[in-house]
């Protein structure tokens, strides 16, 4: 009888490993979350802390229309404040709520729901013991141009919004956060009408820019700044400036991140590797960095719909020569 048992719940271990290990991503697809709602995280970042890994993005609602009287192809929602959702393993996604709440009643605040909330990250200060967000911080028709900070004692919020600002005077759209492993902390954004992209030491608390930085780029228009550390060389991948719409994406190595930036070329290979899968890059998740796991998280954008934009993330190759990203309809962390 024991054996028969041994033999049942091994068989039992089994089946239960496989389901697991057989969960794929299906990039494009609509991802739910474990209350089977769609995920609202869009230009999204991932926080891992203490085992856990939190995924923050915008909240877009449900209302996507064209901000008046802007000539270009400005399509908005209200702004929905910063969600986020938490995951052990990076594919079944718990909602935490939304964690930055807009201010529905102040018109004037930075995070009234006419404004832009845009491309949240969040960093944990191990000195403060605070988790900051930064996010960019826009106006209807994107002409305020500032970066937005917040803090938290937890992960899951609330983070109280603290105030925007312009880094040292210049403007500042797309963005993302890196924290190095000597936890100093870069803010990296398109600056001077997207024309140039600075990489930008915060103080030690991340409240605040040092004044220490480097002008990269300059003159190429790069947005959509994702940013990892591999082997102690530092990569960053962006998109080219074409509002909702893909474009090629291009990726850049330096020896540190206030050095010299040296552009290698789109790492998109396949059919549709020019317009970058029909996505925009927003983080790469460090998963595994000693198995050369890395992950590149791309929005795919729906204009016209926005709440309706989807998520494709897909796996970073590594070469001699450098990196490539393929297309991959569905895939799972373990292959
Ligand atoms: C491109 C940026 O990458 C997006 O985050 C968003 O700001 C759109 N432009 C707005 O058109």
């Amino acid at each position: 009888m024991k054996g028969t048992s041994f033999f049942l719940l091994s068989l039992i271990l089994i089946v239960f490993y496989s389901c697991g290990s057989s969960k794929t991503i299906r990039s494009g697809e609509i991802w739910t979350d474990t209350d089977q709602n769609t995920i609202n995280a869009h230009g999204g970042g991932i926080l891992y802390h203490n085992g856990t890994y939190y995924w923050y993005g915008e909240y877009k609602n449900d209302s996507t229309y064209h901000a008046p009287g802007v000539e270009w192809d400005c399509y908005r929602t209200e702004a929905g404040g910063v969600a986020c959702y938490s995951s052990k393993n990076l594919q079944s996604w718990k909602f935490e709520g939304i964690v930055l709440k807009p201010d529905m009643t102040d018109p004037t605040s930075d995070i009234h729901p006419s404004m832009v909330i845009e491309r949240p990250k969040v960093i944990y200060n191990d000195k403060t013991k605070k988790f900051v967000m930064w996010m960019h911080i826009d106006n209807y028709n994107y002409s305020k141009a500032a970066a937005g900070v917040a803090i938290s004692d937890s992960p899951t919020g609330n983070f109280q919004y603290l105030h925007s600002l312009r880094p040292g005077g210049e403007e500042s759209r797309d963005m993302t956060l890196f924290k190095d492993e000597d936890g100093k902390a870069y803010h990296i954004y398109s600056t001077k009408g997207n024309s140039t992209l600075f990489f930008h030491l915060l103080s030690d608390d991340y409240l605040t820019h040092t004044g220490i930085y480097r002008a990269a780029f300059s003159g190429k228009y790069r947005e959509a700044p994702a940013i990892f550390k591999r082997q102690n060389k530092y990569y960053l991948i962006t998109s080219g400036c074409s509002g909702w719409d893909p474009n090629e994406a291009e990726y850049a190595i330096a020896d540190s991140i206030l050095g010299e930036w040296k552009t290698m070329g789109n790492p998109c290979i396949g059919e549709n590797a020019n317009k970058s899968f029909g996505g925009q890059s927003t983080f790469a998740i460090s998963v595994d960095p000693k198995k050369d796991k890395y992950i590149i998280m791309f929005d795919r954008w729906n204009k016209l719909d926005l709440i309706d934009s989807r998520y494709i993330w897909l796996p970073i190759n590594f070469h001699p020569e450098g990196i490539s990203i393929e297309w991959k309809p569905e895939w799972s962390f373990k292959k």
